[in-house]
């Protein structure tokens, strides 16, 4: 199938590119670079040996969208493109709510414009809010706590309302807990701008020796050793969840999936996993919770299972390691 994959060359955009080339699909990317580097389609290139039609396109653009679609003629559509940092969110609301939301609804109607409605969406854990119980499943109730969150909250809606309007649409919602990890090969991987927000690139830079130290953010809180708790997936895991549903969600609706493992590790966990997988230390100071953090976020994954034939396999162990194999390997990310 000739799939079009908006952010495609941003972390988990450039993870699915290889899976979907590596299962015999065309892939043509749309990806502005506002946080990426086409390097990242070029090692793609190189690890799969086949080729992606880029372009550089900004999804704001109507007219070079509706471009890309009357050259291309994509089958369906995964959409990754979009900002995702919480900090940056809170203090530019109005940047994320037209770039997410903007870029969705252009997308959609140029997608309607050439009755091309097959639509696969990142969404997030966030939209869970601060769940009453863990494991979360996809009937929880929505709640989102900053405005990156309420993009995707919006944009679920949106889209629901979408395919209220015209059910010959077909569109699966995955919501991703917290990836990390890379390919195994080291040559692509998560590539912050500046200081990383997340846990698992800020641990590999204080192991590469660019940052000094890590700030756990608290140890007091209701969890089994006082450290958040999240569901880590690898990223090859979930880029392989993306041409399950690609795959197996052939019929209309709105399908909503968690992607994740289905077990929570806490901080200290992820810090020892990390240790052991790359023999570096990594020293670490306990300090004041962060603003807007929950204590403990995990899926239950079990829907993915029965209906998309898929489960997260990588161990923790694998996710360090790949982790620390595309750190050690490219310290300064794609700029070298
Ligand atoms: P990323 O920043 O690496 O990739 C997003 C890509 O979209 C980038 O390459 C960026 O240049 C591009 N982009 C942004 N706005 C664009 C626009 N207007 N036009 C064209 N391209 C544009 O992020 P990622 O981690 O790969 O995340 C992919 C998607 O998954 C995002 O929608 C994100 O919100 C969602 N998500 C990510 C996580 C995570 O922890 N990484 C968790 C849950 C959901
Ligand atoms: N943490 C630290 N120190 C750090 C960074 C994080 O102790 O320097 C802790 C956090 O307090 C939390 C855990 O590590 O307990 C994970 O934090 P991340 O920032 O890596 O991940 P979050 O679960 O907070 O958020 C991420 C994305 C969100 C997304 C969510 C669910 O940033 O956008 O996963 O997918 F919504």
């Amino acid at each position: 199938m000739k799939v079009l994959v908006t952010g495609g060359a941003g972390y988990i955009g450039s993870h699915t590119c290889i899976e979907l080339l590596n299962n015999d699909h065309e892939v043509v990317v749309i990806d502005n670079l506002i946080n990426s580097s086409e390097e990242s389609l070029r090692r793609v290139e190189e690890i799969t040996r086949k080729k992606i039609s880029f372009y550089k396109t900004d999804l704001l653009n109507k007219s070079e969208v509706q471009k890309v679609f009357s050259i291309e003629k994509p089958q369906a559509v995964i959409h990754f493109a979009g900002l995702k940092a919480v900090g940056e969110s809170v203090r530019e609301p109005l940047h994320y709510y037209r770039n997410n939301i903007d870029a969705t609804l252009t997308l959609c109607e140029v997608m309607n414009e050439q009755n091309i409605k097959q639509l696969i969406f990142s969404s997030s854990a966030t939209v869970y809010g601060e769940p009453k119980t863990v494991p979360i499943t996809e009937d929880f109730p929505l709640h989102a706590t900053n405005p990156y969150g309420r993009t995707k909250l919006m944009l679920e809606e949106i889209l629901s309302d979408l395919f209220v309007s015209d059910s010959d649409w077909n569109i699966t919602l995955l919501r991703y807990f917290n990836p990390v990890g890379a390919h195994e090969s080291g040559k692509i991987g998560e590539d912050p701008k500046g200081t990383p927000n997340n846990l698992m690139p800020y641990i590999a830079q204080v192991a590469v020796g660019k940052l000094s130290e890590l700030s756990v953010f608290g140890n007091d809180w209701p969890t089994k050793d006082g450290t958040g708790v999240r569901d880590y997936l690898h990223v090859v895991d979930l880029a392989q969840g993306h041409v399950a549903a690609l795959e197996k969600m052939t019929q209309r609706g709105i399908h909503i999936f968690n992607l994740g493992t289905g077990h929570g590790v806490s901080v200290l966990e992820l810090i020892d996993a990390f240790e052991k997988s790359s023999g570096k230390d990594i020293p670490y100071k306990i300090v004041s919770r962060r603003d807007g953090d929950i204590p403990e976020c995990y899926s239950n994954a079990e829907k993915a299972e029965r209906e998309l034939g898929w489960k997260a396999i990588k161990t923790l162990d694998q996710m360090c390691a790949d982790a620390w194999n595309w750190q050690s390997k490219n310290p300064d990310g794609y700029e070298k």
